[in-house]
């Protein structure tokens, strides 16, 4: 394979998945604690108090991703460990945690690339109304102005928010994750309203105090592909994909997440679609929302077949029996990472980052110690020949990150699911290689 020479290679993981270092008072409450200590909402009844305790390991974590030979690495910071009540009192060991990890990776040669939020929002302003308080917007750009402040001088790659699409929408929407209440519709775009406002005031801050800083978002799609590569299939297919539909999840949604920050507006099908429960946006929200930003991150895992319609503008293609699907039941469709980055930047003109693409296995250990996951080795061959396709194709797509190092804590799954390139026994924390960290390894020396 052949991607370009300043091609970004990286692993993501989640403080909320991985840290731990929440059980003698190191962080502040979550809405995920608080979640997972709700009988029924977690498969395994666990929780990311110890997780994979990568807050007293994260000096082995950073040499296994020097080891691999990515060149940088996407973590997220944990708001309460900064700011234990979201605001206010600042916690020091926190400060002093991230400040340590951030100088390990700049000492072995690796790049910081830190999202601010990735779902664990600070108990006590969830008890303050949350997102939906529009406060929020203060208390976001209160926590970004700290991270600029202490971090800005080593870091200067950001992402405002992950998956918004998950912490309104599965959190509110469908309820199954934290902070798990579901709520009006009216309430929810009300909510998602205030997040791409705080994403707005959030770029502003690192402007002004980050020299040279370097934004985005990282939303989550699932593209829509053509059937075949004719021109009412491809144009079938990119209308899907940037529609509004009446969904079970409804903010499930590329166009609602992202056109405001691109176009400064909502677009139309969903406006018409949510006529009846849309809150009273303010003109002057949609300039602040739309603050110029350098890239756009997007993860991707799957997508699905789309052609054109006979009588509507698209119909969707049902997969043949017995389709490949990875152990989380997501179906394998790798020209999702050919196609959706190929539409978002026809529509939207900014070099995307993939910041999140792996799959979870029915990985363990073998006799012989070893873990052969052939399967996720295959599934990164498939995705990234797709995605180096789409780059040959005049996409700009600027790095890839995988998601994830290391075996973590999968939300509403628990540690039921494996997304890891790094198998961990969580009874002992070891950390084990599997065949794909080894071909990653090969891979990224080439
Ligand atoms: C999230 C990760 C999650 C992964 C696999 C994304 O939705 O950003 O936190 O673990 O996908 O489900």
């Amino acid at each position: 394979m052949s991607f370009p020479k300043d091609f970004v290679w990286g692993s993501a993981t989640a403080s909320y998945q991985i840290e731990g270092g929440y059980e003698n008072g190191e962080r502040g409450r979550t809405v995920w604690d608080d979640f997972c200590d709700r009988p029924g909402t977690i498969l395994d009844g666990s929780n990311g108090s110890v997780a994979c305790d990568h807050y007293h390991r994260y000096k082995e974590d950073v040499q296994h991703i020097k080891d691999i030979g990515f060149g940088a690495y996407r973590l997220s910071i944990a708001w309460a460990r900064l700011l234990p009540e979201g605001t206010g009192k600042i916690n020091e060991d926190g400060v002093r945690f991230y400040n340590n990890l951030i100088d390990e990776l700049l000492e072995k040669g690796i790049t910081p690339y830190i999202t601010l939020f990735h779902w664990d929002l600070p108990y006590e302003l969830f008890s303050k109304g949350g997102w939906q308080n529009p406060e929020c917007v203060e208390w976001f750009a209160e926590y970004t102005e700290l991270v600029a402040k202490l971090y800005g001088d080593r870091v200067k790659h950001f992402f405002t928010f992950n998956e918004p699409q998950c912490f309104i929408g599965l959190a509110h929407v469908l309820g199954i994750h934290a902070p798990g209440n579901i709520m009006s519709k009216r309430s929810v775009l009300t909510m998602a309203h205030n997040v791409l406002k705080a994403h707005g005031r959030s770029v502003q801050v690192l402007r002004a105090l980050v020299p040279g800083a370097q934004i985005g978002i990282a939303p989550t799609s699932t593209p829509a592909c053509p059937e075949t590569n004719s021109e009412a299939d491809i144009n079938a297919a990119r209308e899907a994909y940037f529609d509004v539909p009446e969904q079970e999840n409804y903010m499930w949604s590329v166009s609602w997440w992202s056109d405001p920050i691109f176009f400064g507006q909502y677009p139309e099908a969903g406006l018409k679609l949510f006529e009846a429960d849309l809150p009273d946006f303010k003109d002057e929200d949609f300039k602040l929302i739309s603050e110029p930003i350098d890239f756009y991150g997007q993860n991707i895992y799957n997508g699905y077949t789309i052609k054109a319609g006979a009588n509507a503008a698209y119909e969707a293609v049902k997969r043949p029996l017995g389709f490949p699907r990875t152990a989380i039941n997501w179906p394998v469709v790798p020209e999702s990472l050919y196609w959706g980055p190929k539409f978002l930047y026809e529509r939207y003109k900014k070099p995307i980052f993939i910041t999140e693409n792996g799959q979870s296995g029915t990985d363990f250990i073998s006799l012989d110690g070893k873990i052969h996951d052939t399967d996720r080795i295959d599934f990164t061959q498939r995705y990234l020949a797709e995605l180096e396709r789409g780059i040959a194709d005049g996409t700009d797509v600027k790095g890839y990150f995988a998601w994830s190092l290391i075996d973590n804590f999968e939300w509403h799954s628990g540690y039921t699911e494996r997304f890891g390139l790094i198998h961990v026994d969580y009874q002992t924390q070891k950390r084990t290689w599997k065949d794909s960290a080894h071909w990653m390894k090969e891979f990224l020396a080439k």
